[in-house]
C-alpha cells in the first residue's frame, strides 16, 4: 500500500543524491598549516597544529581538521579474526594456500582484489569504516597501503587495487569525505584519474626524491612525513623544508609515530 509513495522518495532521493554529488561539501586542509601524524597514539597536538591524522579507532582532535587512517588493503593484525570469520575470500592465500601476509609487515594479510565481487565485499567493510569516521567528525580518509599489488608476487595488480580505490573514494566523497592517495608517487596521476583522490600522504618523499611526482598532481595539498631512522636526518628535513617549507607543511617524526610520553617521541615541523 505504501508503493507509490516509495517510489516518489526514491525519486527525490535519487535527484538529492545528484545534486550532493555536484555541490558536494568536501573541504580539504590548509597546505602550509602545521600538521602532525598520530597513527602510533593519539594525544594533544603541538601547540598551533590545525590538522592532524588519527586512526579510525581514534577520537578527533577538537577544532581540528581530522583525517581517518584506515587500512584498505591489507588487514591490521587485530582484525584478523574478524576477515577470517566473516569474509575470508578476500584474504589472499599463497602458492601453498596459505595467507599472504605482506612481506613489509609481519601479521597483515593482503586483500585479494582480483574480483569485483571481491572487491565489492571489502569495499562494503571499508565503507562502513568511512562511514564511522564520517560520524565522529573526521573530514578525510587516508586509505592505506595502496600499493600492495608491488609487494604480492604478481598475485595483484595495479587496476586491481585501483577500482578498490574508487569505490571507496566515491564512497568518501558522498559521505562529504575528502580522500588521500597514499604511497605509490610515479603512478599518482594514473591513480589521481582512476580513483578521484584529492591530496596525499606523503612519507619519505624528500628521503626517496619523489615529491615531485606528488606536487605535479596534488599541488600544494600534500602532508609530508619525513622520519628519524633515515641516514642523516636531520639533513633530509631541512632539505625538504628549504624546497617546499612554505608550500606545505613538512614534519619530521619517529618511525612508530610515539606519543611524547615515549622517550623516542620526535616532531619537527616546517
Ligand atoms: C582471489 O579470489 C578469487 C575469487 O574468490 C579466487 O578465485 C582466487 O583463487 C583468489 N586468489 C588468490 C591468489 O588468493
Ligand atoms: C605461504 O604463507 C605462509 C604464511 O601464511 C608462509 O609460512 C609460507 O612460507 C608461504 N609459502 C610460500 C610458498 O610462500
Amino acid at each position: 500500500m505504501h508503493l507509490p509513495a516509495l517510489v516518489l522518495i526514491a525519486t527525490i532521493a535519487t535527484v538529492k543524491a545528484g545534486v550532493t554529488l555536484e555541490k558536494r561539501a568536501v573541504t580539504l586542509f590548509t597546505p602550509n598549516g602545521k600538521f602532525d601524524y598520530q597513527l602510533g597514539g593519539a594525544y594533544t597536538p603541538p601547540s598551533g597544529t590545525v590538522t592532524v591524522v588519527r586512526d579510525r579507532t581514534a577520537a578527533v582532535a577538537p577544532n581540528l581538521y581530522n583525517i581517518c587512517y584506515i587500512n584498505a588493503f591489507q588487514t591490521q593484525p587485530n582484525e584478523n579474526d574478524f576477515w577470517k570469520t566473516n569474509h575470508d575470500e578476500v584474504l589472499l592465500r599463497n602458492s601453498t594456500g596459505q595467507y599472504f601476509i605482506d612481506p613489509g609487515w609481519p601479521d597483515e594479510i593482503q586483500f585479494n582484489t582480483t574480483t569485483a565481487q571481491n572487491r565489492n565485499t571489502i569495499a562494503g567493510v571499508l565503507n562502513g569504516w568511512i562511514d564511522e569516521c564520517a560520524t565522529n567528525g573526521f573530514k578525510g580518509i587516508e586509505p592505506d597501503n595502496l600499493d600492495t599489488f608491488t609487494r604480492s608476487d604478481n598475485l595483484l595488480t595495479k587496476e586491481n587495487n585501483f577500482a578498490l580505490a574508487a569505490l571507496i573514494a566515491t564512497h568518501a566523497h558522498n559521505a562529504n569525505l575528502a580522500i588521500a592517495q597514499k604511497n605509490l608517487a610515479e603512478f599518482s596521476s594514473e591513480a589521481k584519474a582512476a580513483a578521484g583522490f584529492d591530496f596525499t600522504v606523503a612519507e619519505e618523499c624528500q628521503a626517496e626524491t619523489e615529491c615531485e611526482e606528488y606536487t605535479a598532481v596534488y599541488g600544494d595539498f600534500v602532508l609530508e612525513i619525513e622520519y628519524t631512522d633515515r641516514d642523516d636526518p636531520e639533513e633530509i628535513f631541512q632539505d625538504a623544508c628549504a624546497a617546499r617549507g612554505t608550500e606545505y607543511s613538512i614534519i619530521l617524526r619517529d618511525r612508530f609515530l610515539v606519543t611524547p610520553s615515549e622517550p623516542d617521541y620526535h616532531y619537527e615541523e616546517c
